[in-house]
């Protein structure tokens, strides 16, 4: 993207102009991350947001969230190949949760209400499942492929076994130390697991960045529409509220939150129409499955990794998680300032507003002019 080269040029003659609001910003040194997510048909931007940025993507790692982490990781190669990107590898994540179940999750919601939206902890469904959803629940068999889901054409190349998500995560940030993004835009299990295994692991990367993490939004839950209630629902971060404490706490050199912020800049008919002026097969997908119910949640968390500065308002809070099964707010986060914080936790940079305009150029040039392993 022009604005983002210039930008590049110009930094790396004066760092100090475009100092970072929240990292300690070297442009010209190679950067690298491992995105990790519950991979859909539609949830290829991200990636494409972080080849375009000139970001080395390490691998791509699946988390269960949506729905079971193969099924995700099937999408991610799926996805990946369409655009001639396999040469980028993918590695399954965690297949459970910590501790979370599906029959403790219905428990839960038995007692403090129901979400909208309940990613793989919804009941089984097989009359959407052969409509082409992904799969949920039927914990008998999280590694059930459903085939229908895979609208974006059913994946060639596989996955690297022997590895997982994890040990991948740690492995890579003791190879580049201080220079490996963590991005997680579905549930925190993998990067917990990694932050569990290796003491060492928070320290060595360069920063975790997550999609979810809203604060006060109970009065938009319980006033406007259902889907109202379902954007304002932390489903990523409460599919697996101990594996969030864990990593939210960890000592990574940073922690960047993109929880409500990522609800400012919603898809559109106009927008979608706008990419699909230019015709390859992302931005047809786009156009197709997109949709313009949903705000950019996992591109909002993308374009602050990529670049910073695109955050226009944020504030350093110390955040907290709740892990307590019995409250109504079990997985959601909850913030303090110093003065008035419990022990054990440290503080994040949340992000309150972004850029928009610069935002929407970031997804339009990578959607239009997606880069493929030619390009890396
Ligand atoms: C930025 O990173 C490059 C490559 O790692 C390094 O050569 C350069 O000294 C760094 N600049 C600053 C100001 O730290
Ligand atoms: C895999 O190959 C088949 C047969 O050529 C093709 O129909 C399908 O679209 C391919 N999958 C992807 C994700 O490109
Ligand atoms: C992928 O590579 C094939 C073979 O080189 C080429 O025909 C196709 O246009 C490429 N697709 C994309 C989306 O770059
Ligand atoms: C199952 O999915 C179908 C198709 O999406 C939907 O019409 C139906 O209401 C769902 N059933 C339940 C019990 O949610
Ligand atoms: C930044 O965002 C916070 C939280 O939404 C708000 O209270 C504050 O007024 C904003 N600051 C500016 C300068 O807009
Ligand atoms: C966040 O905490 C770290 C470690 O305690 C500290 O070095 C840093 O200055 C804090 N950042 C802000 C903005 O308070």
């Amino acid at each position: 993207m022009q604005f983002l080269k210039s930008l590049l040029v110009l930094s790396s003659l004066s760092a100090s102009i475009y100092a970072s609001p929240f990292a300690r910003r070297n442009t010209t040194e190679k950067r690298y991350a491992i995105l990790d997510n519950d991979w859909s048909t539609a949830g290829f931007i991200p990636f494409l947001l972080a080849v375009d940025a000139g970001i080395n993507v390490l691998g791509i790692t699946s988390s269960t969230a949506n729905t079971w982490q193969k099924q995700c990781a099937y999408h991610a190669l799926a996805t990946l190949e369409i655009g001639n990107l396999s040469c980028i590898p993918v590695y399954y994540g965690s297949t459970y949760p910590l501790i979370n179940t599906y029959e403790r999750f219905q428990a839960w919601e038995a007692v403090h209400g129901v979400l909208p939206w309940q990613g793989v902890f919804a009941p089984y469904n097989a009359t959407a499942e052969a409509l082409g959803s992904d799969p949920t629940a039927d914990s008998s068999d999280p590694n059930r492929i459903s085939a229908e889901a895979f609208l974006e054409g059913y994946p060639n190349t596989t996955a690297v076994t022997g590895k997982s998500a994890a040990q991948f995560m740690i492995e890579q940030v003791r190879k580049y130390p201080g220079q490996v993004s963590i991005y997680a835009a579905g549930a925190l299990t993998n990067v917990a697991l990694a932050v569990r295994l290796d003491e060492d692991f928070a320290s060595l990367a360069r920063e975790l960045v997550i999609m979810g993490g809203y604060v006060d939004v109970n009065m938009n839950q319980a006033t406007g529409t259902v889907n109202q209630a379902d954007i304002n629902s932390d489903i990523n971060l409460m599919i697996d509220p101990e594996a969030t404490k864990i990593a939210l706490t960890a000592d990574f050199p940073n922690i960047v939150v993109a929880g409500n912020v990522a609800n400012q800049v919603i898809s559109t008919q106009e927008f979608l129409d706008e990419i699909y002026e230019v015709k390859n097969p992302y931005s047809k997908l786009m156009y197709e499955y997109y949709g313009t119910i949903f705000p950019f949640w996992d591109e909002t968390a993308m374009a602050i990794l990529i670049d910073p500065s695109i955050a226009t308002n944020t504030s350093t809070v110390y955040l907290d998680v709740d892990v307590a099964y019995a409250s109504p707010s079990y997985g959601n986060i909850h913030v303090y300032q110093s003065a008035l914080m419990p022990p054990n936790i440290r503080n994040v940079t949340y992000v309150n507003k972004i850029d928009t305009a610069r935002f929407k150029a970031m997804i339009k040039h990578a959607v239009q002019y997606p880069k493929s392993c030619a390009d890396l």
